[in-house]
């Protein structure tokens, strides 16, 4: 009888801090011991010349979720899943999304029954807040807060879906006092409208004017906003899918008064920029989503974010609709920009890019890649140390990665179920050979080796508002403005 059931052997492990030569045994899904020599297993993976990184955990996407105006995403949870595995990826988080009226219990187990058969990696479900009732403020949310769902977001923009200044605060308010983190979609709803409307009235109607209306402005004056109003109630906030460089600014900023406030960004707003939206004829609509990717120096501007402390966290924001009347043209086939379903695919592509373009260009440390990919959402969402480590007693989620292989990116070797690509034709260096997911292997020889529905849900503990996530920039505390028993 061996002594475990795989052994990872040969490989370079790479973690948020620490890089080292190591053979990794598995027993019953979890990492059981690191060294050499280790004993027998079952299974012997052989990684010579491979970094083996904790699995990828994507925090921010949607799958399986009708869009604010109840477009469908193309992914489900079986393609999704599937896609986020073969890049890397053992954990995802997407949504559990609230349109006004419904109840968060039924939001909540409508999510369970679409993930559940389907999922072939682990899930956990943050909520969508659009509808804070007395009800959902009062009851349901801090219910469920205690039950794992220890994440929530809200927006600013979207008419379906937004949130008041005084409702936000009623969400920060019980997610500080319960343990939870919020998320939050900064955009100033008003500029968006007053700009698109004179946009619209000019006959301004190409993709192109998205980004023009979706002015940076609206994106770093609502994110200012939202810090604020999160300080004001001494509640920690994650600003999702930060494109504006002012917005990042002002996350820098906070951070470093040591206020509780983190950031995301996404690979869109390191690759492309706004000319994206200006392609031939309805192709840039390929390209909109919200907020809308900037100029060359705004692009900078966020890579830099991903090493002066700015950026905790990289998603991929995975909005998959398709290029067809089923998504992007769901209005018609030629919409005005304020009509073409806003958001675009990168589940699968996340990853690579950011390794060949980061780690493999020297802007990035394996560590920092590894810290920004998985370890700080599994601290940030109540994940860790079960998952964003490779540490004894940690599950064993394992993206064995090959630093060398050159891939060119195309729609047709993606496994989601979209029809195109943004990053069609870009060439890459790096891509996982082989994923884990507790102990079992998803991926490998460019395969899928698992059933439909072998992934787990993940109960997340409560955010303690005292306990320390990746740490604040400065070494003041935060400020209380409030004592808990007001809020
Ligand atoms: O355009 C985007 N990002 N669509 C997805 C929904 C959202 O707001 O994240
Ligand atoms: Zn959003
Ligand atoms: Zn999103």
């Amino acid at each position: 009888m061996s002594d475990f059931d795989t052994i990872v052997k040969g490989g370079t492990v790479a973690t948020a801090s620490d890089t080292f030569q190591s053979d990794i045994a598995i027993r019953d899904g979890r990492v059981v011991a690191l060294g050499h020599d280790i004993g027998s297993a079952d299974q012997v993976i052989d990684a010579t010349g491979m970094m083996v990184l904790p699995g990828g955990i994507d925090a921010h996407c949607h799958i399986e979720q009708e869009s604010s105006t109840l477009i469908m995403t193309a992914d489900d949870y079986y393609s999704g899943s599937v896609s986020a595995a073969f890049g890397g990826n053992t954990t995802i988080i997407p949504f559990a999304a609230q349109h006004k009226g419904q109840n968060l219990r039924d939001v909540v187990k409508l999510a369970h029954d679409r993930a559940g058969p389907k999922s072939v990696i682990d899930y956990a479900f943050h909520l969508i807040v659009s509808d804070p009732t007395e009800n959902v403020l009062g009851q349901e949310l801090p219910a469920l807060i205690m039950e794992g769902y220890s994440s929530f977001k809200v927006y600013m923009t979207y008419e379906m879906l937004k949130i008041d200044d005084r409702q936000m605060l009623d969400v920060l308010s019980v997610a500080r006092k319960y343990g939870a983190m919020t998320m939050v979609h900064a955009e100033n709803n008003d500029v968006i409208n007053w700009l698109s409307e004179r946009l619209l009235n000019g006959g301004y109607v190409a993709p192109k004017f998205h980004a023009v209306s979706h002015n940076s402005i609206a994106e770093s004056e609502a994110s200012r906003r939202a810090i604020d109003l999160a300080r004001l109630v001494d509640a920690k906030l994650l600003i999702v899918h930060v494109s504006a460089p002012e917005a990042a600014q002002a996350i820098l900023n906070a951070r470093n008064q040591g206020l509780p406030i983190y950031g995301e960004t996404c690979p869109q707003y390191l690759f492309l920029t706004a000319e994206d939206l200006d392609r031939n004829g309805m192709e840039g609509a390929k390209f909109c989503c919200s907020p809308p990717p900037r100029d060359q120096a705004g692009q900078e501007a966020i890579w830099l974010g991903l090493t002066n402390g700015t950026f905790q966290v990289i998603s991929s924001d995975h909005a998959p609709y398709r290029y067809d009347e089923t998504g992007k043209f769901n209005a018609g086939p030629n919409p005005t920009f304020k009509k073409i379903a806003n958001g675009i695919p990168g589940i699968e592509t996340r990853m690579p890019l950011l390794f060949s373009e980061g780690v493999g260009k020297g802007r990035l440390s394996i560590n920092e890649f590894v810290a920004l990919t998985s370890t700080n959402a599994a601290k940030i969402y109540g994940l860790h140390p079960r998952k964003g480590t490779i540490a004894v007693g940690s599950d064993a989620d394992l993206a064995i990665w090959d630093p060398t292989w050159k891939r060119t990116i195309s729609e047709t070797m993606l496994h989601d179920n979209m029809d195109y690509t943004p990053y069609e034709g870009m060439e890459v260096t790096g891509w996982p050979r082989t994923v884990i997911s507790q102990g079992r292997v998803v991926v490998m020889d460019e395969k899928l080796q698992v059933e439909r529905g072998s992934g787990e849900f993940l109960e997340r503990q409560p955010i303690d508002p005292d306990t320390s996530i990746p740490t604040d920039n400065s070494p003041l505390s935060p400020k209380h403005n409030f004592g808990a028993d007001l809020l």
